[in-house]
């Protein structure tokens, strides 16, 4: 009995709607806005991809999200034993399981990431400038322990460098889910996501304002590229990848299908407003992903010109933004800074939702205190972040295969997340939803103080019948199918 309360204790609870709302926002805007929104805009054609985004985000990513808080809510457990109990038959446990792996892979590779960006803010705050914004492609793979010899073959020795970044991130995310919901998640996103807010904003403020004395180009022009949509050149076919990009942005960027919103979900208190929740994270989201790119795009542009933007893709971060903070003089070692410290914010915010959506799991399946639960996931996220890092030197590797070209082990766990088990996973999570939990049931979670739900039959439709079919298109895209 004293156990049981014990864990109970420590389970936790976000201490109102807003405490909720910051930390799940907080889970939301991450990498996936900083970075593959604003490259994926510029692709796509700008304006163009801005409206399918905003459209799909309302009715499919909407749908999906609702979904998993009230699934999390109802419950109040974390995705294995949410999936068991909510129809009170443990054979549905499976697609709880597949909703915890995800989280434990990305767990890794994301934390690699959050450690480059940790190096480059140091680079920033220590007047590498000129080095990062000259070095181009080759002196970000230095960063990344990606060492070439004169004949461009890759080193094998271990560089120990990038795995100190990683476990300097993964160890700050460590302590504050070793806080616990209230303690360590919200208290982190109270501070953190009004900061990242002021800097987004501050940043903005001057970057549209920019110019480029050598050719002429402004930040306005960029801007225009940005939003006004661009049907010039569209076919069908790419049409088509539009619309599947934004789709596989929107549910990454929402931490849709990887357990978080389940378990975020769990910890909300039964008065606070669902619909009214769920509206502010959809716009905190959207929001932040639309101002990353009104950085981005129209600055790239200024300074590197239509070229910049287009060959900028994945490599947008690490070797045009600072590029671009080159160009603008000594006043770029300031901007770069903060633009860096930012996207610390961002990516440490969503870390923690990954690393205590596995917690949470292993807590409520295993009966285990968090300290206990935090630690084995801390230490399974330090082993596999230690050879995603080896991935670039002594376990180099280059494969191709599906939409993956020259990747890396941190590349393979991407592609086996992002394409290949969210989908999987975001399928069943609404069959299950639709078909087994039953709508119904859900929806009377969602309105359970009274609210009103004005798109509630947008809800049923989107979970029973579209989201399977828009997800299973993502599915076969992820395997070429579409080209
Ligand atoms: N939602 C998080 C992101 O956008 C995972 O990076």
């Amino acid at each position: 009995m004293e156990v049981l309360e014990d864990q109970k204790k420590t389970r936790g609870s976000f201490s109102n709607g807003l405490g909720f709302v910051l930390a799940a926002a907080g889970s939301a805007v991450g990498l996936g806005n900083l970075w593959r929104f604003p490259y994926l805009a510029a692709k796509d054609g700008g304006g163009l991809f801005l409206v399918v985004y905003i459209v799909l985000a309302l009715t499919f990513g909407f749908a999906l999200m609702t979904a998993e808080v009230a699934l999390g809510r109802y419950t109040q457990k974390s995705p294995v034993v949410a999936f068991e109990q909510a129809v009170n038959n443990k054979k549905w446990g499976f697609i709880g399981w597949g909703a915890t792996i995800v989280p434990a892979i990305i767990l890794p590779y994301y934390a690699v990431i959050g450690g480059w960006v940790c190096k480059y803010a140091f680079l920033f705050l220590t007047g590498k400038r000129t080095a990062a914004a000259d070095g181009g492609k080759l002196y970000f793979y230095d960063q990344i322990g990606l060492h070439l010899t004169e004949t461009e073959d890759v080193m094998t020795n271990i560089d120990v460098m990038p795995m100190l970044w990683f476990l300097l991130f993964i160890t700050a995310t460590f302590i504050i889910v070793y806080f616990g919901v209230e303690n360590g998640i919200e208290k982190a996103s109270k501070i953190l996501m009004p900061m990242l807010l002021a800097i987004i904003l501050f940043i903005t403020g001057f970057s549209l304002f920019m110019k480029d004395e050598e050719s002429g180009r402004t930040a306005m022009d960029g801007l225009k590229i940005y939003l006004i949509p661009s049907f010039e050149g569209v076919t069908f076919t790419g049409f088509l990848s539009i619309v599947l990009d934004a789709m596989s942005q929107l549910f990454y960027s929402l931490s849709l299908a990887m357990g978080i919103m389940i378990t975020y979900g769990s910890y909300m208190k039964k008065e606070s407003s669902m619909p009214q929740s769920i509206n502010q994270i959809e716009i905190f989201d959207t929001g932040i992903a639309f101002v990353a790119g009104l950085i981005m795009v129209p600055t790239v542009y200024c300074f590197l010109g239509e070229e910049g933007l287009s060959s900028a893709g994945t490599s947008l971060m690490f070797v045009a933004m600072p590029k671009v903070f080159g160009a603008m003089g000594s006043f770029g070692t300031f901007v770069g800074s903060l633009f860096f410290i930012l996207v610390i914010f961002a990516a440490l915010t969503s870390c923690i939702s990954i690393m205590e959506a596995v917690t949470s799991t292993i807590m409520d399946r295993f009966n285990l205190l968090r300290h206990k639960a935090v630690t084995i996931t801390y230490i399974m996220a330090i082993v596999l972040g230690v050879i995603v890092c080896l991935g670039y030197n002594k376990f180099f590797f280059s494969v191709s295969f599906a939409n993956v070209a020259g990747g890396q082990i941190l590349d393979v766990f991407d592609w086996v997340t992002n394409s290949l088990l969210m989908p999987i996973v975001a399928i069943l999570t609404c069959i299950y939803v639709g078909y087994v939990w039953g709508t119904k049931v859900a929806l009377s979670e969602v309105m359970l103080n009274g609210e009103k739900f004005p798109r509630a039959k947008l809800f049923e439709i989107m979970t029973k019948y579209v989201s399977p079919v828009l997800l299973a298109i993502i599915l076969l895209n992820s395997f070429g199918v579409f080209g």
